[in-house]
């Protein structure tokens, strides 16, 4: 297995339609899982004002960040229009439910 790989646990750790937080000496990093076991991965900080997106609630490819409502983009760490921003977003990759983490940033 490639190093910069990180095994977060099984799917089923992460909670449907939310988060699990991964802490590492760099960052927290919010590994989400949608409706339809889509996982993915972004900086738990907010473009608007840093709050933790991993207490959001994800809907349908998005999360809504829970202090001001602003809408992220979880497959472009991007906000939705008309806010604008971005948070660092993270490559994720599922095998046989195990799911693992990239800890190099994708550039926004
Ligand atoms: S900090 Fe996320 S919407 Fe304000």
């Amino acid at each position: 297995m490639d190093p910069e790989w990180l095994e977060v646990g099984h799917l089923e750790d992460i909670p449907r339609l939310g988060a699990r937080v991964v802490r590492t000496p760099q960052e927290d990093i919010a590994v989400f899982r949608t409706a339809g076991d889509e996982v993915f991965a972004l900086r738990d900080k907010c473009p608007h004002k840093g709050g933790p997106l991993s207490q959001g609630i994800v809907h349908d490819r998005s999360v809504t960040c829970p202090l001001h409502n602003w809408c992220i983009h979880l497959d472009s760490g991007k906000a939705r229009a008309p806010d604008e921003g971005s948070t660092v977003r993270y490559d994720v990759r599922v095998e046989n439910r195990t799911v693992y983490l990239s800890l190099s940033p994708v550039a926004p």
